[in-house]
């Protein structure tokens, strides 16, 4: 039986609900809302009462049976998640905090967020920083975090507003959607590809110019094309992020943190020998913590976003499964927020 809560909110349990996946025949993979017990949860790691998680383009993955990500089933999705500590057993957090747990291993082949509680490694933990309540920080989640590390990199790396306009492409999905509200709220102008008709979402965003992917291709094979952007961030690559390589001007960067369309690369050295661009790759499960704090508190100030109600739909536990072939086939717009009460 587990005990958890404080005083008032003190309640008594021995079962939590999770959306787990179980591999049923060869290569058929089912998730289904299941009750599991406390027992079978580490009891030398951190207990968390989730609050919210989201769905990660990764969770998909991992719910289809993506050995890549997961390597043994039956199996919790859920690469984030914000609650509460209600336990820590080597006691580097105390009960009633409130917590951030993302990356690392959560979610992949350690069970994750997609369940009323979890366990993590007390080192795979943040506060949620002042500022920012629960689901505002899964608004953001790992697709947010990861745009906002593609935008540190640009800024690192020099670009300004005036160097010229940034492209991003997959711009109506999470870590799309994130850049282009965050480039547009630093001054810059920001230019979306998109092959959804989502054109209003994204000047509303704040994007000056909305281009189709097919507008945006450029296949002749060229090895560098005529200077377009000061920047770009890319979350699909493939042909998109070969073309966004050879459009870069002199000393720009371009941020990769995706595959959704592709992981193959196609390009010369010209781009990068001629023009110095810089490619840049972004990864947010292994982010240093010290890094990942200081994200998040700049997004939870001066790059918090004015439109986060806009880009998120706020679902339960229960409607879940329903979103993870829509997310793998591109269908979704902006952020999926999971609501665990
Ligand atoms: N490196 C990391 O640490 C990290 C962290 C988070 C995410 N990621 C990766 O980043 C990528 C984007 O994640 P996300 O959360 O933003 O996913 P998402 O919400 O599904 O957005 C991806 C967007 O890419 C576009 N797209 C999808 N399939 C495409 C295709 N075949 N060809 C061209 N465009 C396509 C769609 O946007 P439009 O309809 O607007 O074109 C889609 O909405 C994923 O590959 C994910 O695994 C990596």
């Amino acid at each position: 039986m587990f005990v958890g809560g404080k005083g008032d909110m003190a309640e008594k349990r021995s079962t939590y609900r999770a959306l787990v996946v179980r591999e049923r025949g060869k290569g058929s993979f089912v998730g289904q809302v299941e009750t599991l017990n406390f027992a079978q949860l580490a009891d030398d790691e951190v207990l968390i009462k989730v609050c919210y998680s989201s769905l990660n383009y990764k969770d998909a993955l991992s719910a289809a049976g993506n050995r890549g990500v997961t390597r043994r089933y039956p199996h919790v999705p859920g690469i984030d998640a914000v609650g509460v500590v209600e336990k820590s057993a080597g006691g580097a957090w105390r009960p009633g905090e409130r917590v951030i747990v993302s990356g690392f291993d959560l979610g992949m082949n350690h069970d994750g967020g997609f369940a009323e509680y979890l366990t993590a490694p007390e080192e795979w933990l943040l506060s949620l920083p002042a500022g920012m309540n629960f689901e505002e920080s899964m608004s953001w989640g790992t697709a947010g975090f990861t745009a906002a590390q593609c935008v540190a990199k640009l800024l690192e790396n020099g670009a300004t507003p005036q160097r010229g306009r940034i492209v991003v492409t997959g711009a109506s999905g999470g870590v799309g959607s994130f850049s282009v509200a965050l480039l547009a709220k630093l001054g810059f102008e920001v230019v979306a590809v998109s092959g959804k008709d989502e054109g209003h979402f994204l000047v509303d965003l704040g994007a000056v110019e909305v281009l189709t992917r097919e507008a945006f291709l450029e296949a002749s094979g060229k090895p560098l094309l005529q200077e377009k952007w000061a920047g770009a961030v890319d979350t699909v690559g493939g042909g998109y992020l070969e073309t966004a390589i050879r459009q870069c001007s002199y000393g720009s960067t371009v941020t990769c943190c995706g595959n959704a369309a592709s992981a193959d690369l196609h390009l010369s050295v010209y781009p990068f020998i001629l023009r110095g661009v810089t490619l840049a790759g972004i990864d947010s499960a292994r982010c240093p913590v010290s890094r990942r704090t200081a994200l998040w508190q700049k997004m939870a100030g001066e790059w918090a976003l004015d439109q986060l109600a806009d880009l998120v739909t706020v679902i339960t536990l229960d409607e879940l499964g329903e979103n993870f072939g829509k997310i793998l086939a591109g269908m979704i717009r902006g952020r999926v927020v999971v609501k665990m009460v």
